[in-house]
């Protein structure tokens, strides 16, 4: 049974029932997998595109109650990296092949708008021919006007649900649905390549949450799409849930590829936290982007949003080859490039 997968390939829609069906298992799911797979290839070939990561702050004035580094885990140990640290993350990345760097961190007050230019300006000047992807949370529409004159041309930001209910089931009364999709519609308009997602098998998500992820998805047209499970951890208020799976994320991840055959998907740090061949697995459902750490060894450990993740004791050049023999082993490549949507 291959008729709604073969439809939702074809018409990259279908009805919402129909994809609660979709998404419930109700089509073969390796003909689904075999299908993103053929259309990640017509759009991207068999290229995987990387991107450094730099996590450069774990302080966060936000309360998030599935995330680690909230503000009230007083059992994380905080850090921020100077500029110059990050500046000679960005340096070591380049040596490595990278041509984007996500300069990712809490919502963290120490890094004013003037901080963050000053930082973006650099990086833009010293790397011109690099992507410069900023994911720093909820920024208002003039601070990320600011960022984008100062030579920031992406920016990250998971809507997490785009079910307002399980919004604030996820999230301190303080937090809106609303400002966040603002969020994404003000960094639309101002000319960024946006990314967003949600977290798959989250506590309290239904089937009908996830089609209204996907449904949202569509008005945004977004150019990067993050998906990854659900990951617990104990210095948490979800503590008692437990993770999300492994194959409803695959799973997810090959419907995303149907329905926004031109996007990027990752294939992101939880899944290969989740499994040890999480991430390959993931590519060959449909995801064509792989995302290592590049921040100092020192503080890996410490960015923590879940538990067990991986790569926290690796240099970033040996996750740069570990990476480079992963992709390889399941037929795709590692390509040196900035890695932009191919929108047709
Ligand atoms: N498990 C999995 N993913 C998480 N994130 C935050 N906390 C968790 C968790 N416990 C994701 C969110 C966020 C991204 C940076 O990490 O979706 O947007
Ligand atoms: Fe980091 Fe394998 S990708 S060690």
């Amino acid at each position: 049974m291959s008729e709604l997968t073969e439809r939702l390939q074809r018409t990259q829609n279908l009805s919402d029932e129909e994809l609660m069906l979709l998404i419930e298992g109700g089509d073969d799911q390796e003909d689904l997998r075999r299908r993103a797979d053929a259309v990640r290839r017509e759009h991207y070939g068999t290229d995987v595109y990387t991107r450094g990561l730099i996590e450069f702050t774990n302080y966060c004035r936000n309360d998030c109650y599935y995330c680690g580094i909230r503000r009230s885990n007083t059992a994380a140990k905080r850090y921020r990296l100077s500029e110059e640290e990050i500046l000679a993350c960005c340096a070591q990345g380049y040596e490595l092949d990278f041509r984007t760097f996500v300069l990712q961190g809490g919502e963290d007050g120490y890094f004013t708008d003037d901080r963050i230019c000053s930082i973006v300006t650099k990086i833009r000047e010293r790397y011109p021919d690099c992507a410069i992807t900023l994911s720093l949370g909820e920024k208002e529409r003039e601070s990320l006007r600011r960022f984008r004159d100062a030579g920031a041309n992406r920016y990250l930001l998971r809507h997490e649900t785009a079910d307002d209910e399980h919004y604030k089931k996820l999230h301190p009364a303080q937090l809106s649905l609303a400002h966040r999709k603002e969020c994404l519609w003000n960094l639309k308009e101002l000319g960024y390549q946006v990314g967003s997602g949600f977290m798959v098998g989250s506590p309290y998500q239904t089937t009908q949450n996830l089609v209204s992820d996907l449904r949202f998805l569509q008005e945004l047209q977004p150019d990067m799409i993050g998906i990854g499970p659900y990951l617990t951890h104990k210095e948490t208020p979800f503590r008692e849930f437990p993770n999300g799976s492994m194959e409803q994320t695959l799973h997810m991840i090959s419907i995303l590829r149907l329905m926004f055959p031109y996007a990027l998907l990752p294939a992101t740090t939880a899944l290969g936290t989740i499994h040890p061949r999480g991430r390959e697995m993931g590519l060959q459902a449909g995801a064509n982007v792989v995302m290592p750490n590049l921040s100092p060894t020192g503080v890996r450990k410490l960015y923590q949003l879940y538990e067990n993740k991986i790569c926290t004791g690796d240099e970033a050049a040996e996750c740069r080859s570990c990476l480079s023999r992963r992709v390889a082993s399941v037929g795709y490549q590692i390509v040196t490039d900035v890695g932009d949507v191919k929108r047709s």
